[in-house]
Parts: C-alpha cells; sequence; structure tokens
C-alpha cells in the first residue's frame, strides 16, 4: 500500500474552483486549516478537515505533515522553451537580435540526442524545484529533441505539454527544416506521444516570421487532424517584428490575421505575449476563445513591452501567465507573478494575490482544458502538490511576523517568494525534491 505512491499529506489546503473577482473575494478557494489529502496511485482520493479524514487513513500509511506550509496545486507554466536553458540572462539585445545571436546558435545543440536528453533532465528538474508540475514547452526544430522531453517527463510521470518547433524560413540551415519535413514529423510525434500516459502534444510554428505561408497552413490543417492536440506559438510580442510580419504578408490586415487565416487560432491555442494588438485583433481572440500568455518577466527584459492584461481580461480575452523562459528571467512562476504585478502597476492596474495564485494554478489549468486533472486538489485529480513556505528565508520569515491573513501570507510569497519557498513538490503523488540535498547544488552537467 504504501509504495511511495500513496501517502498522505497534512497542513494547511489551498484550491481554487474558479476565478477570483478580486481581493478578498473568499467564495473563490476552499481554503482547511488543518486539512488531509489522501493520495492513491498518483491522483486525489480525498480530501477535507483532518478530523473528518483521519479515520480513513490506512494504518501503515505515513502521514506527511506540514502544519505551518500552505499546500497548493502544483504550479503550471504554459510557455516555455526547453532548450533554452543556457540562453537566459543573454545580454543587450531586444528581440529579432536576441534569437539570431543567441538563441538559434544554442538550439541548433539539439540536434544531438544526448545533448537533448541531459537538458530534458536539467529542464524538468528545475522545474520541480520551482514548483511547477506542468509545463507547455518548446522543443527546439529536431524531433529528438521532442522525444528526448517527452520520454524524460513520461518516465517521472509528469504531465508535459510540448512540441517540435516548426520554421521553414529566416533562421539558420540547422533549424530551418524543409517544409515538407517538419508537418510529417509533427505527425509522428503526435501519434507517438499525444495522450501516452501523461503526455500530450502542441503543434508549434515558433512565428508568423519563420514559417511560409504553406506552413502556417498546414500546421492548422495538422490541428484539424488531431482536434484534442493543442497549438502554441508567438504573437505581437515586439514592433520590429510586427513589422517584419506586416513585410511577409502584405494582404492580411494583421498579424493576428494571419494566424486566423491559417487556422490557427480557437480554444487550445496559446499565444504568446499579445503585447501590441489593436482592437480588431483582440475580438479575433476573444472570438476564436484563443489564449494570451502574459510572460511579464521575458517581456521586461527583452524590452518588448507591457502586456495589457485590464485591457484583455475587459475585453473577454483568456488569459494566462507564463515564464518563457530562456527570454524569461526565471523559472519561477513566484517571480513571474511578482514581475506580472509590476507590469500591471506601470498601467494603473492591479493583480490580487488571489487573482495570482488562481492564475497559476486553477487558471492556467483552464487555460489548457486541464482544470479536471491538473491545478486543483479535488477527488480525481492527480496528486501534482507544492508545499509553500512562506518563512522559506530570513526576509520572509521577519516580514511574515506582521501578516494578518491568508491574502497577505500568499502575496509575500509572489512578491518575495522564489525556489526557496518550494519545501517539495509531488509528481503524480511522488516527492520530486530530496530534503535532504543542499538548495545550491554544485553538480554540474557533465561536459559536452
Ligand atoms: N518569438 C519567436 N521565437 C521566440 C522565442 O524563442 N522567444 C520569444 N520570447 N519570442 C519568440
Ligand atoms: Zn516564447
Amino acid at each position: 500500500m504504501a509504495d511511495g505512491n500513496s501517502r498522505a499529506i497534512r497542513g494547511r489546503l489551498l484550491s481554487f474552483s474558479r476565478a477570483p473577482r478580486g481581493a478578498g473575494d473568499a467564495q473563490s478557494y476552499r481554503y482547511i486549516e488543518d486539512g488531509i489529502i489522501l493520495v492513491e496511485d498518483g491522483r486525489i482520493e480525498a480530501v477535507g478537515p483532518a478530523d473528518e479524514l483521519v479515520a480513513r487513513v490506512p494504518p501503515m500509511l505515513p502521514v506527511e505533515r506540514h502544519a505551518d506550509a500552505l499546500i497548493m496545486p502544483g504550479f503550471i507554466d504554459p510557455h516555455i522553451h526547453y532548450p533554452q536553458t543556457q540562453v537566459i540572462a543573454s545580454y543587450g539585445a531586444q528581440l529579432l537580435e536576441w534569437l539570431e545571436k543567441y538563441t538559434f546558435a544554442e538550439e541548433q545543440k539539439f540536434s544531438d540526442p544526448e545533448h537533448a536528453a541531459r537538458h530534458a533532465e536539467f529542464f524538468l528538474d528545475e522545474l520541480a524545484r520551482n514548483g511547477t508540475t506542468t509545463a507547455v514547452a518548446y522543443c527546439s526544430a529536431h524531433p529528438v529533441s521532442a522525444e528526448a522531453l517527452f520520454t524524460a517527463a513520461h518516465r517521472r510521470n509528469m504531465g508535459m505539454i510540448a512540441g517540435n518547433t516548426i520554421m521553414d524560413r529566416n533562421g539558420p540551415p540547422g533549424l530551418v527544416k524543409a517544409a515538407h519535413n517538419a508537418i510529417p514529423a509533427s505527425r509522428d510525434l503526435i501519434r507517438r506521444w499525444h495522450g501516452s500516459g501523461r503526455q500530450r502534444y502542441a503543434v508549434t510554428p515558433r512565428f508568423a516570421i519563420t514559417s511560409t505561408d504553406e506552413q502556417l497552413k498546414a500546421a492548422g490543417a495538422l490541428l484539424e487532424e488531431f482536434p484534442t492536440v493543442l497549438m502554441q506559438t508567438h504573437l505581437a510580442e515586439n514592433r520590429s517584428e510586427i513589422a517584419t510580419v506586416k513585410r511577409l504578408f502584405p494582404v492580411d490586415p494583421s498579424y493576428t490575421a494571419v494566424y486566423a487565416r491559417c487556422g490557427l487560432l480557437g480554444p487550445r491555442s496559446l499565444l504568446g505575449h499579445c503585447i501590441h494588438l489593436d482592437d480588431a485583433e483582440v475580438a479575433m481572440l476573444r472570438d476564436t476563445q484563443s489564449v494570451a500568455v502574459f510572460c511579464p518577466t521575458s517581456n521586461l527584459f527583452i524590452g518588448s513591452g507591457l502586456f495589457n492584461y485590464g485591457r484583455l481580461a475587459a475585453a473577454g480575452v483568456r488569459i494566462a501567465l507564463a515564464t518563457d523562459v530562456g527570454g524569461g528571467t526565471s523559472y519561477s512562476m513566484l517571480r513571474t507573478a511578482a514581475e506580472a504585478y509590476k507590469v500591471m502597476q506601470l498601467q494603473g492596474q492591479n493583480l490580487p494575490a488571489l487573482v495570482a495564485f488562481d492564475l497559476m494554478t486553477r487558471g492556467n489549468a483552464a487555460a489548457l482544458g486541464l482544470d479536471s486533472e491538473i491545478g486543483t486538489i479535488a477527488p480525481g485529480a492527480f496528486a501534482d502538490i507544492v508545499v509553500l513556505d512562506a518563512r522559506a528565508t530570513r526576509a520572509t520569515a521577519h516580514r511574515m511576523e506582521v501578516a494578518r491573513d491568508l491574502e497577505e501570507e500568499l502575496f509575500v510569497l509572489m512578491t518575495l517568494g522564489d525556489d526557496r519557498a518550494i519545501r517539495q513538490a509531488f509528481i503524480a503523488g511522488r516527492p520530486a525534491l530530496d530534503p535532504a540535498k543542499p538548495r545550491v547544488s554544485r553538480d554540474r552537467l557533465p561536459p559536452g
């Protein structure tokens, strides 16, 4: 019974049931001061107050207690690039130069399956260290890179959504795959991995600049062929990018219209950035129920602009929150929420802690159409769980001395927290972090 995948976790439980309408919306979540989560075969079997559930805990099952921590659904990162873990923190360039100078060079290394496999392990470890239990990842243009990521995630029973980056122009020859290769390679990966264990596929045209019209349309056709597959791309991140799209697609009225015409918009479509959009483009996103993915650390670091959360939310566009490493500067969804707050402050808007934590968990899961499976602490969901310690550092412990309530604790966590606040992460019920291991490891990846 206690095979490592069945367990009871006891402590302060928090899980959202709908998007909070603002600060103080106590109807949007369930908080249990002393609760128990019963995990069986990697899924949540039962959840409730300890005094009600304690009798259901089998006698031999160890109970892990985290009295002072906050136990939440694991974080979900809906936009991250796994071949960019050595691109993060690259100096002094905006989007198109940053791609040419740093990113394309690094991604070419992923033609080597051994390199891809090592980086996949690093990437998944780093997600877990930051409390992220599911991510939507861009791979490189080489099918072996997607194969390596899916293989590593499958072995961990970690739910990943990923796709082979499709591009057939405006990149180095090593990345620009012949148009007739990228689509069959994606189809092959879909057949192999979409729905295999916890893995799912996202058709991944990099952005309009690096695909011909034919390739974008072929990507759209692939989505029709496989209706449960997701789609991820970039949209309206940077002004030079938009000017280039205008030049490459002179007949289309807008950047968003290019994707619409090619069949790339819809409820399973994730569009990174969405910063510089006109009203017609916003309406197109709303009408197609596409998701705009807010990537604040990336938008600030690459100098792309300020995502207008208030405008898009008021227009009825679905919104998700993501890191976008390696344009983004942190794997931590807590750091990401902190920067989202600042981006919104600069526009006279607020991001209440309840809204931020809902986004990182239930909200991002809903953006992926997976909210019955992840992003929630509820019976039947995967036991993807994070244990958060708001007193993990000297500064946060000091600040917490005067915190009055749950919302203030959450705001301290998102404003000051990082990987040090992650005491444990469970992936399908299994602990992903070894508490005995030092947080700052001097281990290096083997040379290569
Ligand atoms: N647009 C096209 N490719 C990329 C990428 O790798 N990162 C970001 N931030 N934007 C992109
Ligand atoms: Zn990106």
